[in-house]
C-alpha cells in the first residue's frame, strides 16, 4: 500500500486522523483490550475457558496483531491510538483522484494472505492455554462466519472493504473518534467505487446504519447456554 498517497489523502480530509505509527501501537494495543473488556462476543468466546485470559496478556497479543495488520491492513487511528480503524482494502483504482492511480498500491493477495495467516496464528496462540471447549467456539464462530459472507457476498467479497475491527478506549468514547475513522475509510470506499462489509453485535448496529450500512444476514453462536448474535452489514459505494 502507498504510504504517501494514503498520508496524503488522509490530510486533505482536515480530519485528526492519521496512519498508524510505531509510536502509537502500545496506546492503540490497550485501547483494543479495554474496549472489548464487556464485548458480548468475547464473553461467549471465552465463557467456558478454564483460565480466562488476563488482560495484560491481551495487551500483548494485540499489539502483535497490531504490528502484524500494519504490513498488510489500511490501520487508521486518532488521538495516538485512543481510537483505531483496521480494514482490509482491496486492489482499487483512483480514477477521480488527482494523483496517478498507480500510486495506490495495496498488497499483492500472497501478501495479504500471508498477513491473514499470521493474524490468525496470533489468535491462536492467543487461545492456545485455554480449555478445548474455547477453541471449539472460536473455529465454529469463524466457520460460520465465513459461510455467511460466502453466502451473501460471493466472490465481491474479494473485492470490497473489509473493516475489521473500530474500537475507542472506553475512556475516549462519544466524541466522535470512530465515526470520523469510519467516514475517512467511506471516502477512500467511495472514491474507488468499492462496497464495504462488516459484522458487528446488535448493539453496534444503529452506528453503522447512520453511515449507510445495512443488515443482510445474521448468525447465531450457542454453546452450553450462552448465546451471541453477529450482524452482517454492507454499504455500498456512492458517489
Ligand atoms: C462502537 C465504538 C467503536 C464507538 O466509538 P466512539 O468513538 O465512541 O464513536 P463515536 O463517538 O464516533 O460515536 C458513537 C456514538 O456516540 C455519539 N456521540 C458522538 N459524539 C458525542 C458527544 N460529544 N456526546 C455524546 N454522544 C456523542 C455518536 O452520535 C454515536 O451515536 P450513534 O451510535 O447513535 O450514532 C465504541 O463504543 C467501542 O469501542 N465499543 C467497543 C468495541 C466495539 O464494539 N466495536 C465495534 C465492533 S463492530
Amino acid at each position: 500500500m502507498d504510504v504517501k498517497f494514503l498520508t496524503k489523502f488522509i490530510d486533505e480530509e482536515g480530519l485528526d486522523v492519521e496512519l498508524m505509527k510505531s509510536e502509537y501501537r502500545w496506546k492503540a494495543a490497550d485501547s483494543w483490550t479495554k474496549a472489548f473488556e464487556n464485548d458480548l462476543l468475547m464473553k461467549y468466546l471465552s465463557a467456558d475457558l478454564r483460565t480466562p485470559p488476563e488482560q495484560s496478556k491481551m495487551v500483548y497479543a494485540h499489539f502483535g496483531a497490531l504490528l502484524l495488520y500494519g504490513l498488510t491492513k489500511i490501520v487508521l487511528v486518532i488521538d495516538g491510538g485512543a481510537s483505531v480503524l483496521v480494514a482490509y482494502v482491496q486492489p482499487i483504482y483512483m480514477h477521480d483522484m488527482e494523483l496517478e492511480a498507480s500510486s495506490f498500491r495495496t498488497p499483492s493477495k500472497s501478501t495479504r494472505k500471508s498477513g491473514y495467516l499470521a493474524s490468525q496464528a496470533i489468535r491462536f496462540v492467543e487461545w492456545l492455554p485455554s480449555a478445548v471447549t474455547g477453541l471449539k467456539r472460536a473455529a465454529d464462530a469463524n466457520a460460520k462466519m465465513e459461510r455467511m459472507r460466502q453466502d451473501n457476498l460471493g466472490q465481491r467479497k474479494d473485492e470490497m472493504f473489509w473493516i475489521n475491527a473500530v474500537f475507542t478506549h472506553p475512556e475516549h468514547q462519544k466524541r466522535g473518534y470512530a465515526g470520523r475513522l469510519l467516514d475517512t475509510l467511506l471516502k477512500l470506499a467511495d472514491l474507488s467505487g468499492q462496497g464495504c462489509f462488516l459484522e458487528c453485535g446488535p448493539e453496534n448496529v444503529a452506528f453503522y446504519k447512520g453511515r449507510g450500512f445495512n443488515v443482510v444476514d445474521n448468525v447465531i453462536l450457542e454453546s452450553e447456554g450462552s448465546r451471541v448474535e453477529i450482524r452482517l452489514m454492507v454499504r455500498e459505494a456512492t458517489k
